[in-house]
């Protein structure tokens, strides 16, 4: 019995003359963490730019459910419940941790971000609503304590939990991280992967673009593997382990 919560289905992304996806399906179950993996130049991040309606797909598309995401305007696909972070940071610098998680709040919020801004009527209780909110979703990262400092100040592991934060204050159904580890140290990561386990046990669904693969194989329940943009393994984290076209990969990348 698998309840999916993401299908891909016969994916495609071509830029002029590079394909950097061609024909990639796979399913995402509701409630697993689910690694996707490959060597620089794959196509993980094009993927998810396709997922979350930064650009069309040159062919297939993107379901939630019975949603399909491609071709949605950004925002759109975010209050269907899905909410990712970018491979390269990119939290507002200028803004504090909180102001950060707040716009998070926002996207999910009942009167939206534009209501907050020119303060209709009926938004204080909404606001000061969020701002608990918020403060709350930075105690469960250990980050209350910096709520008023600015993010570009922050090393850049707690950068990296503000986005993660950021992303989950919207009270996502599906969080899509891309190399949330990148730029950690080990104590940092193992925490990361604790976070994500128990998000995982609050019933959250988790797409993972990670290179760090002992994080991969410690946290996730299924790993789908791209090499050149096509989808050369699916399984667990030992199948795919194991799997010669994956180590081939991977070996070709370090030659
Ligand atoms: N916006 C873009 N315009 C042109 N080419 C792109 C764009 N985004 C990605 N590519 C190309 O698509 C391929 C896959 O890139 P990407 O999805 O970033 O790989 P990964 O995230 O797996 O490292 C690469 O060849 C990359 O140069
Ligand atoms: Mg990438």
């Amino acid at each position: 019995m698998s309840d999916v919560l993401l299908s891909v289905r016969n994916l495609g992304k071509d830029f002029g003359g590079v394909r950097a996806l061609s024909g990639v399906s796979f399913e995402v179950r509701a409630g697993d963490i689910h690694a996707l993996i490959g060597p620089n130049g794959a196509g993980k991040t094009t993927l998810f730019n396709c997922a979350t309606g930064v650009f069309p797909p040159s062919a297939g598309g993107v379901w939630l459910r019975e949603h399909r995401l491609t071709g949605l305007p950004p925002h759109h696909i975010a209050r269907l419940g899905v909410a990712r972070t970018a491979q390269n940071l990119r939290p507002w610098r200028d803004m504090t941790v909180l102001e950060n998680v707040l716009v998070g709040c926002h996207l999910r919020g009942r009167r939206g971000l534009l209501s907050g801004m020119f303060r209709f009527p009926g938004t204080c209780a909404e606001e000061k609503r969020l701002r608990d909110l918020a403060l709350q979703r930075l105690e469960q990262v250990h980050l209350a304590e910096y709520a008023d400092v600015r993010v570009g100040e922050l090393p850049l592991g707690q950068q990296r939990m503000v986005e993660l934060t950021r992303a989950l204050a919207a009270d996502p159904h599906l969080l899509m991280l891309d190399e949330p580890a990148a730029g950690l140290h080990t104590r940092e990561t193992q925490e990361l992967g604790r976070l994500l386990t128990s998000l995982r046990e609050q019933g959250l669904t988790i797409l993972l673009i990670e290179h760090d693969m002992s994080l991969v194989m410690s946290i996730c329940d299924r790993v789908v593997v791209l090499d050149h943009g096509e989808m050369i393994a699916e399984g667990t984290p030992r199948e795919v382990q194991s799997d010669r076209r994956v180590v081939a990969a991977y070996l070709g990348e370090q030659a």
